[in-house]
Formats: structure tokens, sequence, C-alpha cells
């Protein structure tokens, strides 16, 4: 599907779509359609209970006195509250009702109301990026009602009186929609179709961006010491791997580079601590934190961010088998610290004790932060929201509150300290690697904790954010969100670009 951006005009063939400020009347271009329509728009709106708020919408199908196949007004909301959110919102939420529709084409002749918090350039880029994100589509698996699922739309349009500098915007923030197009595909991906070796072979193609990438497997792993990730990957038959991603795009090349830590479990079976079978389905899903590093990893690569990053992503799959780790074993981790397994469904805590030292200790990095589909305690906390943040220094965890904010993907800050820290104290060994009934979340973090040096430090758990069942939501029609994405580029590109 094309993006572009267009000059200012009414005129065009297919769908159009307009804006309307909560308790204002039409106005700018939604105005001129109307009376060019012979007041079709306002005889629509005094039929519905339409008052412009955000998500609203009303649809006039072929209206006579224009070209158009179709007009759309949606709710702006308040006015002086219209902001990038609210045109993102918009902006995929008419792509969402016109995508399938039959409609080929969509032109967008959003305004900005008077007041607004966006407007110009910026808010043709946001529109534009609205519309990206929502028209995302899974489809390898379809063989039958295609046409249902199928999209018609295969043109957008944003109408602006400043093309080239929308343009311009809209450059880096479509590296950033493909990341998140990228993270969303790894996820939704089935898990036979998608091993740890499999993951790996896509992070390769990486290569053609400009990022380094290298793969460890269980020899190389086992060199290293890495014996809390492999106990994990023991009962499966495919190989677990350990990729790293390297983005060298800072002036000066030897800059100690941002590490970015994922946990990829590419099915979590839970290991002889079996999950029941509702437990266990959507866990595909639980490589969300390896998926959102290599989407991000390749955002900053596609948009050239003056930055080092290195991606370490720990791949295995989680399996009961004659072969499979025990709860009672005790593993020996990189770092040298000994972990008593009580429990093997708690396994991305291995694998990214694992990863975790390896990022530390190979790459001397400024900062490390890791993300994960690491508890189901943090779905009980924060729901489907927030994901939650964790970390050891203040400045770090605000400016990713502060990312997620401007990204619309939010995070919530929980506490760790040492009397956490007691619920991981084995009879036997260093510490191990389930905690007591409570703070499941936060224990799972104390865990981690233990595998960082003086690094800064944050861990995002985001079992509650990496997939939604049901409803779709306005920039993220499938399964898969995609989310991390967005705030670690937003993170970098305000934090860690020079
Ligand atoms: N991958 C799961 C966490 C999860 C659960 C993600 C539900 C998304 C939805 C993780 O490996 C796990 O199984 N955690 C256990 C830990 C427990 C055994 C200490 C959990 O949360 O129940
Ligand atoms: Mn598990
Ligand atoms: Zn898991």
């Amino acid at each position: 599907m094309q993006i572009s951006f267009v000059s200012p005009s009414v005129a065009g063939p297919g769908a159009l779509v307009f804006g309307v400020s909560e308790g204002a009347v039409l106005a700018g271009r939604a105005a001129e359609a109307d009376r060019l329509s012979g007041g079709a728009l306002t005889r629509a709106i005094s039929v519905s209970r339409f008052s412009g708020k955000p998500g609203q919408m009303i649809e006039v199908v072929a209206p006579s006195g224009l070209e158009a196949s179709r007009l759309l007004i949606a709710g702006q909301g308040k006015a002086e509250k219209f902001d990038a959110h609210r045109a993102e919102r918009l902006a995929g939420s008419a792509v969402g009702k016109l995508f399938t529709s039959g409609e080929r084409r969509i032109t967008f002749a959003v305004d900005a109301p008077p007041g607004a918090q966006i407007g110009g350039a910026a808010l043709a880029a946001h529109l534009a990026m609205g519309a990206r994100l929502r028209s995302y589509t899974f489809n390898r698996y379809r063989t039958k009602d295609r046409e249902e699922h199928e999209p018609t739309v295969n043109e957008i349009a944003i109408a602006t009186t400043q093309v080239a500098a929308a343009k311009r915007s809209f450059v880096p923030m479509e590296a950033v929609a493909d990341g998140v197009f990228l993270a969303r595909d790894l996820v939704n991906e089935p898990p036979n179709m998608l091993s740890p070796a499999d993951f790996a072979r896509r992070a390769k193609s990486l290569t053609k961006l400009g990022v380094r990438v290298s793969v460890l497997g269980e020899a190389e792993m086992k060199k290293l010491n890495m014996g809390a990730l492999l106990g994990v990957g023991q009962g499966s038959e495919r190989e677990s791997q350990l990729v790293v991603m390297q983005w060298n795009g800072a002036r000066r090349a030897e800059t100690a580079p941002i590490a970015l830590v994922g946990k990829g479990v590419c099915f979590d079976s839970g290991g002889l601590s079996l999950k029941t079978g509702v437990g266990m389905m959507g866990m595909k899903g639980d490589m969300g934190g390896a998926a959102a590093v290599a989407g991000t990893i390749q955002a900053l690569a596609a948009r050239k961010a003056r930055v080092n990053a290195v991606g370490i992503v720990g791949l295995v799959e989680n399996m009961p088998d004659g072969n499979a780790q025990r709860p009672d074993d005790v593993v020996t981790s990189m770092s040298g610290q000994t972990i008593e397994v009580l429990n093997t469904d708690a396994e991305g805590r291995l694998v990214l004790a694992d990863a975790l030292w390896y990022a530390q200790s190979q790459f001397k990095p400024k900062c490390v932060i890791d993300l994960a589909t690491l508890t189901g305690a943090i779905l009980i906390a924060l729901g489907h929201e927030h994901a939650g943040l964790f970390s050891n220094d203040d400045t770090l965890a605000e400016r990713i509150t502060e990312a997620g904010r401007t990204e619309g993907e939010h995070v919530w800050r929980l506490p760790l300290g040492s009397s956490y820290d007691k619920a991981i104290k084995s009879k036997i060994a260093d510490m191990k690697n389930i905690g007591g009934p409570t703070a499941g979340s936060i224990t799972a973090a104390q865990f981690l904790q233990r595998f960082v040096s003086k690094t800064q430090w944050a861990h995002l758990d985001i079992a509650g954010v990496a997939w939604q069942d049901g409803e779709h939501k306005e920039l993220s029609p499938s399964w898969a969100t995609g989310w991390g994405v967005r705030i670690l580029n937003r993170l970098i590109a305000n934090h860690y670009e020079k």
C-alpha cells in the first residue's frame, strides 16, 4: 500500500475523510465538501448521534456533486485536545472502517481545529503514521474467504498545504512503522513456522540495511557457559540461538552502545511444569520482547539513526521431553551464579539471565534495556494499558516513561528492593527461579537484577501489551501489537542520538 502527500483539495476519486471537532460546526474542507454535495454531510449529521467525539464516524456513500465515492466525517474530540495521538487514532479508525470496504483510495482532508495542539506538516505526518499502522494485515495462512479479509484500499493520500515538509517528517516515521510491522509479523507467526533458527534467519535479513548480525548456536553458548539459557531449550528438538544485531550509526564509531535485550521464547509450553491447555494458547507470542528488539534495530538502521545500538535476543523453545529440564535442577549461568529451577515455566528469566550477562560483558553498554513477556502477574497488576517498568536508575526510568507517553506506549514503574529479593533465596543454590505467591512481577525483576552489574538498566514486562485478544485497537488491527518498537525508538531519538 502506497502513502503519499498531495496538495489539499476536496476533489479526487475514492473516499474523502474529514475531521469535525466536538460541538463545532463543519469547517474548512469539510464545509466545502458539504456545500459541493448539497448539504449531504449536514443532513447525515442531523440524523445521527454524532457529536464529534473521538472515535465517532459517519459515512455518506455515493454523494452527488463530488467525484468522491464516499465521504467520511471523523470526530476529532475537543479542539484544544486534538494532538498527535488523536490524529493517529483518527486516521487509524478511518482506515479500519474503509480498508476492506471496496474503496481503492482514501484521501485525508483533515484540518486542525482552532486551538489544536497539532497542525501543518506534523498533522499530515501523524495522519500518515496512523493510517500506516492500521493498514497492517497478516493473512498468509488463509486460503478461504480471502475476499473479505483482503484490503481493497491500495492508495492513501494525505492532503496538506505542506507537502514537502510532511514528506520529510514521515520518512523516519515510516521506518518505525516498518519496524513495528516486523515485530508484529514475528509475534503473529505460528510456532511451528517460527523456531529459534527461523527467527535467527529473519534477523539475518537485517544485514540488507547495514546491521551486523551474528548467531550463536548451542555449541558456542556452551563454551560461554550459558547454562541458564541452554537449560530452558534442552527439552526441545529445536536448537536454541542467541542472535546479536549491531547497528553502528554513531558519528564516533567507538561510542559505547545502548543494549536492547529480548526474551525470545518461540513457544512456552511451561516445560515439565506444564501449562494448562488454555494457559498455553497464545504462547507463540512469548518471543514478543525479542520481536520488539528486532523491530527497533530495523527501524534504527532504516532511518540511519546516529546511535550505536546492539540488540541481543535469546531464542529458545520451552518444551517437555525426556531430556527436558526438571523442577529441582540446578543450573550455572554465564555469570557463574547458580540457580535452582523450581518451576520450569519461569523460563524467561533464565534466558534473560545469560542474555543480559552476555550483553554487558561483551559490549560494555551505556545502558541495558530488556523487554520480556515475563509474568502473568503483570496482567493482573496493570492489564493491557501499561507495561511494567523496573529500573535501577531514576533518570532512565523517567526517560522511558516520557518516551512512552509521546508514542502512546505507556509504562508504569514498579518498585525493586532487597526485601523482595529475599523471596528468591534458595536452600541449596545462589537463588531460585520463583518467588513466593505474591508480587510475582517484582520478584521476577529482582531475579533479573542479579544479572546486572553496575550498568544502568531497565526491564519492561510486556506480557499484557505484546498482543491483544478481542477488539482491534485504532492503530493495531492484528493480534500482535508490535509494542516496544515505538517507545525504544523514541527513547533513543530523544536521548542517545548525537
Ligand atoms: N510467558 C509466561 C508469562 C505470560 C503469561 C505471558 C501469560 C503472557 C501471558 C512466563 O514464562 C510464565 O510462564 N511465567 C509464570 C511464572 C511463574 C511460574 C513464577 C507465570 O507468570 O505464571
Ligand atoms: Mn513460562
Ligand atoms: Zn514464558
